[in-house]
């Protein structure tokens, strides 16, 4: 276990593309705290363009925490194109069982594409230092803070 971990960190340590990529947000120096205000800021710079008022899962400041926290997808009901499989996008304290953070994190989630997409309609990984605000704000009880 050990040892992996420190394969891990050498690993990361070594990266050409982004040996401090800093989102904004956060880098991989300083973290960004775990607050739904930056989970919001992190919508908006990734995710509002296409999530927005009218699509499926709008992530707009005045709903999105209704949307996530404890909800289904807004399709969940029709099983032909329930977009997380039956499981909820945001369950307080699991990130592993929030779709939301599922759906950041594989490259195959059970359902459509990793997100976010990017222009040419692929998808791209946000940064380290991004999906641990998303996982770390799960984790602490996803609050409306
Ligand atoms: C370029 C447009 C685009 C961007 C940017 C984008 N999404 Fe999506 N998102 C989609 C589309 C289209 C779907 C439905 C198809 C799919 O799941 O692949 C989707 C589906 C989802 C779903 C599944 C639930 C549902 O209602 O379908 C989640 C959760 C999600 N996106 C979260 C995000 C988050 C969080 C971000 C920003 C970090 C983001 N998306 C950025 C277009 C986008």
């Amino acid at each position: 276990m050990r040892s992996f971990a420190v394969f891990f960190l050498v690993a990361c340590h070594q990266d050409p593309v982004a040996p401090d990529a800093f989102s904004g947000l956060c880098s991989d120096q300083v973290a960004a705290a775990p607050t739904y205000t930056n989970m919001q800021e992190l919508f908006r710079t990734n995710c509002i363009v296409c999530h927005a008022s009218g699509v499926e899962l709008d992530l707009a400041p005045t709903v999105s925490y209704a949307n996530l926290v404890g909800r289904k997808p807004p399709n969940y009901a029709n099983p032909m194109t329930d977009e997380a499989c039956g499981t909820t996008l945001v369950v307080p304290g699991d990130p592993d069982a929030s779709y939301l953070y599922r759906k950041l994190t594989l490259a195959a989630p059970c359902a459509g594409s990793q997100m976010p997409l990017g222009e040419l309609g692929a998808s791209y990984m946000l940064q380290p230092c991004e999906l641990q605000l998303v996982h770390d704000w799960i984790a602490g009880g996803a609050l409306d803070n």
